[in-house]
């Protein structure tokens, strides 16, 4: 893990922490809407493995720096790289550079709003999205989409509309399209915010499990008693900056006033 600036202990990167093994690097990522910058220059490293938790107030740019990591939002200067690939608008060689399209098939993506197609089944929501993002057969699709509905525990729901599953059940439909196509890492945009509290649990839960399952994942939550759990890293950004970032002492013993102030109304 490297991070500029605040990392919330003096020792120095770890030796691993090369541009080689990261699985997403971003290097002075802005992000201009119109004439304002919503980021200005962000610096991230998420090796494998890592669960990494991004959080902060309302419109500080999580959401950007998130979005930014699948070119959903197009940076307008730094480096993004996947897997030593580049994808940001940092100038590099031909060789270096990988396309938009080749970047989403290796990162997944889950929203606050599940997005699913009401007319499909949780089966055939599945199977679209494995059908035309591989274009595999019918069987091998249904296969692999069963499978990823046994891992969120919705198998005996296959066959359903997403209007008869609870807001958690279909996150958690969600949550299986996405890792359907075997993503290298998975990105998490606030996934419980639109859920009754109730509901909540059952997505955190899903989300734990694959983090168990060694899954890099990116989650943007205001969930700070699940990110202090699951949190190998947490970013605390504001203002499109990260203010600070450091392991689970970040949400106890933070020395940044602001760090402590939001965790302080959050928790
Ligand atoms: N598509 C957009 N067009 C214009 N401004 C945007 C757009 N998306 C986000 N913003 C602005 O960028 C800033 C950061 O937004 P966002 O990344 O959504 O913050 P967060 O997810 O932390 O709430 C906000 O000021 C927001 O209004
Ligand atoms: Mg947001």
């Amino acid at each position: 893990m490297t991070t500029n600036p605040g990392h919330s202990t003096d020792s120095p990167p770890p030796a691993s922490a090369t541009r080689a093994n990261a699985v997403v690097e971003l290097r002075g990522i802005k992000k201009k809407f119109g004439s304002v910058e919503v980021l200005h220059g962000v610096d991230l490293s998420i090796h494998a493995g890592e669960h990494v938790v991004i959080f902060g107030p309302s419109g500080s740019g999580k959401s950007t720096l998130l979005r930014s990591i699948n070119l959903l939002e197009q940076p307008d200067e730094g480096s993004l790289r996947v897997l030593g690939v580049e994808y940001g608008p940092m100038k590099c060689s031909k060789m270096e550079r990988g396309s938009p399209l080749a970047l989403r098939r290796q990162v997944g993506m889950v929203f606050q709003q599940f997005n699913l197609f009401p007319h499909l089944t949780v089966l055939g929501n599945v199977t679209f999205a494995l059908r035309r993002a591989k274009g595999v057969s019918r069987e091998a699709a249904e296969e692999r989409a069963v499978e990823a509905l046994e891992s969120v525990g919705l198998v005996p729901w296959a066959a359903h509309y997403p209007s008869q599953l609870s807001g958690g059940q279909q996150q958690r439909v969600a949550i299986a399209r996405a890792l359907s196509l075997d993503p290298k890492v998975m990105l998490f945009d606030e996934p419980t915010s639109a859920l009754d509290p109730e509901l909540v649990g059952e997505v955190l839960a899903a989300m734990r499990k694959l983090a168990e399952s060694g899954m890099t994942m990116v989650i943007v939550t205001h969930e700070l008693n699940f990110a202090r759990e699951i949190g190998d890293l947490n970013v605390f950004i504001e203002g499109g900056n990260i203010v600070e970032c450091g392991g689970r002492e970040i949400f106890d013993s933070s020395t940044n006033p602001r760090t402590r102030e939001f965790i302080g109304a959050v928790l």
